[in-house]
């Protein structure tokens, strides 16, 4: 088991309490590709940031590869986080004065895993595989929203992470570009080790995982036997 959660909850502590995760408990293996869907403010960000290592959940215990990480130390959460885990996030975080290329380079080099020129070679070849190949050297801040988005869905490829975490990735894409992006996830999961979860409001998306995890009101629910049957019947 890659990732599972135990009666986790999160409550976020504002004025009025908000309570976006109830007692969740989910298994995920290695390989699987799942969308997860819900209404806006569901609880969907939340449960990626807390797959992602980005958030503790205030109740109960999640386990990356089988370790409880309750006691880990913020050190090792990043450099989990670092290693395995490829975040799309919902708005993007590109640096403005950097070029696309440099936005998806930068952190191989950083963290010493690439030289320069690696690093570049990778992150073109990333790049021109999301129609990107004329805008390598554009400044972020000159990018279109849906061109900053596949420039930020390289950046989380390049480390080649086995647990992919994202969080609506074809929102700001026209037809054309999702269909790319959706062939990347595609022959990312025919490989077998990647694990992929898509939050996502597209149906389009939504079609493409074999599992499917409906998220209500911060109560998470596996539809993916109902669906299998449903499509069963009308088969
Ligand atoms: N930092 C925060 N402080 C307080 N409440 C928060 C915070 N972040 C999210 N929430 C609340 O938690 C709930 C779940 O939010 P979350 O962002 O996980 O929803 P979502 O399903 O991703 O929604 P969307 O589809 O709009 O992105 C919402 O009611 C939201 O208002
Ligand atoms: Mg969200």
């Amino acid at each position: 088991m890659l990732l599972s959660l135990r009666n986790a909850s999160l409550t976020y502590p504002s004025e009025v309490a908000v309570t976006a995760l109830r007692e969740v408990n989910l298994d995920i293996n290695r390989g699987e590709m799942i969308a997860l869907v819900g209404a806006s403010g569901s609880g969907k960000s939340t449960l990626l940031a807390i797959l992602g290592l980005l958030k503790r959940p205030s109740d109960g215990e999640y386990y990356f590869d089988g370790r409880p990480t309750r006691h880990l130390s913020e050190g090792e959460l990043c450099h989990l986080r670092n290693r395995r885990i490829g975040f799309i996030f919902q708005h993007h975080l590109l640096l403005p004065e950097l070029t696309a290329l440099e936005n998806v380079a930068l952190n191989q080099i950083l963290t010493g895993r690439d030289s320069w020129k690696n690093a570049r070679e990778k992150a073109a070849k990333l790049l021109s595989a999301l129609g990107l190949e004329n805008r390598l050297d554009h400044h972020a801040r000159q990018l279109s929203g849906g061109e900053q988005q596949r420039v930020a869905v390289a950046r989380a490829l390049i480390n080649n992470p086995d647990l992919i975490l994202a969080d609506e990735p074809t929102g700001n894409l026209d037809s054309e570009n999702s269909r790319r992006l959706l062939a990347i996830f595609r022959s990312l999961f025919g490989k077998g080790d990647y694990t992929l979860i898509i939050a996502t409001h597209s149906q389009q998306v939504a079609r493409i995982c074999p599992r499917l995890l409906v998220i209500r009101d911060g109560v998470v629910s596996d539809e993916s036997q109902p669906r299998l049957a449903l499509a069963r019947a009308s088969a």
